[in-house]
């Protein structure tokens, strides 16, 4: 969210990334929406679980840092309420009964600030149901690209740390010191297919790793996008489909009522 460098481009995300928001539907079933609830979807990207919420929900607010990607969710789904807001830095008048996060909360860097806002923006007996990369996330996509940056002189791009891919204890550690109570908390290896067969890794690196190229020679770009792929062909192609090596975190959580003698 407001940490997130990367450009958004609704099209490449909806036309070759839609797995991003397919295996979202899943964690719907954790959220579990009620007819007479009110869901906050954090990092809404262009709107599409967001509108599957709302369908079971009373009402739904997506927010999401990306104008793009709101532009682009308030034009699908125009019942809906869409915000452009900050997963670290949020405050609505009403509570919500839960907030759901899918595929976000790995761009908010400073995450003891977004936890404390989903404590405050939620009900008591409230639900947040997340699920993001964890430790590990596409370690090996990304060392080959600081691997390829480096060996071209481009260190300081080569040392970006773009994102906060935390293990369970750490978050849920975080989580409980403001006073959620962990109900679950997974790690899992999550391979994930890509779209196209003949570009999946550079896709991905163009769609959510841009920033790496900060300063770096256009002639160097398309070089390093296709030297990491083809460095890759071992480990993330596999019966001709390209596969990211994704592990998630996934957490469902309740905030606790504050006892006075506590
Ligand atoms: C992820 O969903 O795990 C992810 C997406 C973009 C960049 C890094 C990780």
């Amino acid at each position: 969210m407001s940490t997130q460098p990367t450009e958004w481009k609704p099209e490449l995300y909806n036309d070759k990334h839609s797995f991003v928001y397919t295996y979202g539907e899943n964690l719907i079933l954790l959220l579990d929406p009620k007819k007479n609830e009110r869901i906050l979807d954090l990092g809404c990207g262009s709107g599409q679980l967001t509108f599957k919420i709302n369908e079971l929900a009373k009402e739904t607010i997506g927010i999401d840092q990306s104008q793009e990607m709101i532009d682009a969710a308030k034009l699908k789904f125009n019942k809906i309420e869409f915000l452009v807001g900050d997963a670290e830095d949020f405050k609505f008048n009403e509570q919500f009964d839960s907030i759901f996060s899918n595929a976000t909360l790995h761009w908010v860097k400073n995450y003891k600030r977004a936890i404390k806002c989903m404590f405050e923006n939620l009900k008591v007996n409230g639900k947040i149901v997340l699920e993001f990369g964890g430790k590990g996330n596409v370690q090996t996509i990304v060392n080959q690209l600081k691997g390829s940056l480096r060996y071209r002189g481009y260190h300081e791009q080569s040392k970006l740390d773009l994102w906060y891919f935390p293990s369970i204890g750490e978050y849920s550690t975080a989580l409980e010191s403001v006073g959620f109570r962990v109900l679950l908390a997974e790690h899992y290896d999550r391979p994930t297919e890509l779209s196209d067969e003949k570009s999946g890794i550079k896709d991905w690196i163009s769609m959510f790793a841009e920033s790496f190229f900060r300063n770096v020679n256009p002639v160097h770009i398309e070089e390093i996008k296709n030297e990491v792929q083809e460095k890759l062909k071992e480990e993330c192609l596999i019966n001709g489909k390209w596969f990211a090596d994704y592990k998630r975190i996934r957490i469902v959580a309740i905030k606790e009522k504050v006892l006075n003698n506590q």
